[in-house]
């Protein structure tokens, strides 16, 4: 049995046992958050030195349940199988979109972004919210990488022959090799307030739509991860260009419950 499917098994089991305790949790969250919000409210007009110092608490515990449930839903989204279907994608219009809804924030941090699309690799077969989930994870870890200092974010696609590799690369501070297989291990993270959940389930949702992610990076250089997505099947016979891109957002015909204008999950994962 091959180790992506081993792994995919051991995952399959543990999301059995996880998802249930992950709602018992969910459910008090929920309480917990309601209740400190109107405590909030209660103190908002805070004036004495135990009111001030009250508000600050509901605040801070407020917080720390939301990162909680954040928690508790990456995991979800890691352990739970998903359901996976996937549909010709125009993998240029998909990328374009999702560099369009990270613009903002890479200019205030800092960041210059290029994409550099291959034109014969247009066309992919895959599922665009999870596809679209996955790489939003490599770009947002790339951001993370170069919130101080800034740098350069490049996007780049690349056809193979049955294929398409789709490359984040950044300029951040890079990631020693005896972390290179660390990183994508569940709960691992040297980032304050991260999970370590992203890149195991950018993992995992790249490997069920039939491709392989791989890491390169070298210290004080920057990082590239690279994700491999099959080809739309018609490309693999009829050459590149061979169909009229369609767009992944429903106008083409798409029938993807949850394709619709500016498609893709509606809230974005916290990578
Ligand atoms: N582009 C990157 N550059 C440097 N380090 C990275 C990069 N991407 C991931 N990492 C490292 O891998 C860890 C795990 O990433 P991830 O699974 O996405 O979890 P999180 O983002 O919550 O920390 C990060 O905390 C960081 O140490
Ligand atoms: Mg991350």
């Amino acid at each position: 049995m091959s180790t992506a499917r081993k792994r995919s098994q051991r995952l399959e089991t543990m999301g059995t046992l996880a998802a249930g305790l992950a709602h018992e949790i969910k459910n008090p969250l929920s309480t917990m958050s309601v209740n400190l919000q109107l405590l909030a409210e209660d103190f908002a007009q805070a004036r004495t030195p135990v009111e001030l110092r009250t508000l600050k608490r509901a605040r801070l515990l407020l917080g720390e349940v939301r990162r909680l449930d954040q928690t508790v839903n990456d995991f979800l989204k890691l352990v739970r199988g998903h359901e996976l279907h996937s549909e010709p994608l125009d993998l240029e219009l998909l990328l374009t979109d999702m560099l369009r809804f990270v613009e903002a924030e890479n200019a205030q941090l800092g960041i210059r972004t290029r994409f550099s699309p291959d034109p014969d690799a247009r066309m992919v077969h895959a599922d665009p919210s999870f596809l679209r989930m996955a790489l939003m994870n490599l770009i947002g870890n790339a951001q993370h990488a170069m919130a101080g200092a800034g740098g350069e974010l490049l996007v780049a696609t690349r056809g193979r022959e049955h294929d398409v590799e789709v490359s984040v690369t950044d300029t951040g501070p890079g990631i020693p090799p005896d972390l290179h297989e660390k990183v994508f291990q569940p709960w691992f993270s040297t980032r304050q307030g991260g999970t370590g959940l992203g890149l195991p389930m950018a993992r995992r949702i790249i490997e069920e739509l039939g491709g392989e992610m791989r890491l390169l990076s070298e210290v004080g250089r920057g990082t590239r991860f690279t994700a491999t997505v099959p080809r739309a099947p018609r490309q693999l016979t009829g050459g590149a260009g061979g169909d009229a891109p369609r767009a992944h957002d429903g106008s083409g015909g798409s029938a993807h419950p949850a394709a619709g204008p500016g498609a893709g999950p509606r809230t974005e994962p916290a990578a």
